[in-house]
């Protein structure tokens, strides 16, 4: 069985700092073939940058993803080509630069990874529709995997769990991110697909979505833009752990991940 670890956006310094500090270990422990990480907040809570990725990857990353705010470093969509474990969202218009998919190694194993971006209460412009695109990437790219992992960087539920059903069978994985809050409707679909609709953030969680607590609920009252500071405390990884079974290249396994930091105090 090969042992993924696929962890929720990482927020900021504190999230990307206790990544850092615990994978080594992490990847021994639970005895993992592969680390997969959406890294879009990874940068101030902002995207990320080609330094903030080549730490993350030298660390003991194997694949970086991104999402909506793939572009919000300015001068990464000139960096992002230098860096061949990262991808950007699959279906955004074809002119955005990086790579729609990756595939890395695996014990022996290929797994094609690739991240889609909903079309529903979501800001960033996806112009192509994330079903056809997941269709269309998994025909390309079948001789050359043995296994998908899918990420739905969706707002809608709905949303998730269609693609969830339209992809069982197809992938090992239909993994929810974007929202930085975990669900609880983990589970493997009928014929194999292990499906979440969300697996949470990886970063400070006492906050509103890995930021300061007061300025959004200043936000919330008044509507007024201010500055939105990355929190700091009760930081978290979060995410799935996902057993491929090799010769199906479905899931054999699947389970939530978190891993909670205690604070040098304590
Ligand atoms: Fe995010
Ligand atoms: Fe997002």
């Amino acid at each position: 069985m090969i042992k993924v670890l696929f962890l929720g956006d990482v927020v900021g310094r504190p999230g990307r700092e206790f990544l850092i500090e615990k994978i080594s270990e992490l990847r021994s422990e639970l005895s993992l073939h592969a680390v997969v990480v959406n890294a879009e907040n990874a940068a101030g809570g902002s995207g990320l940058t080609e330094s903030i990725a080549k730490d993350l990857l030298s660390s003991g990353v194997d694949a970086i993803t991104l999402g909506d705010h793939v572009w919000d470093q300015k001068g990464f969509e000139s960096e992002i080509g230098n860096l061949d474990k990262v991808c950007r969202p699959a279906n955004l218009p074809k002119q955005n630069p990086g790579r729609t998919h990756l595939v890395i190694p695996a014990n022996g194993f290929k797994i094609g990874i690739f991240t889609v971006l909903g079309r529903n209460y979501i800001g960033m412009k996806a112009d192509g529709c994330p079903f056809r695109i997941a269709n269309e990437l998994l025909d390309e790219l079948k001789g050359e995997c043995d296994a998908f992992l899918v990420e739905a960087h969706m707002e809608a539920t709905s949303e998730k769990v269609a693609l969830g059903w339209h992809l069982d069978g197809r992938v090992a994985g239909v993994i929810g991110t974007h929202t930085h809050v975990p669900t609880a409707d983990g589970r493997i679909l009928p014929k194999g697909t292990a499906y979440i609709s969300d697996v949470g953030m990886s970063g400070p969680h006492h906050s509103v979505l890995g930021r300061k607590i007061e300025p959004v609920i200043q936000l919330f009252l008044d509507g007024m833009k201010r500055r939105f500071p990355v929190a700091e405390e009760d930081v978290r990884l979060s995410g799935c752990l996902i057993g491929i079974d090799e010769k199906r290249g479905i899931a054999e396994s699947f389970q939530r991940f978190e891993l909670k930091k205690i604070p040098a105090s304590a």
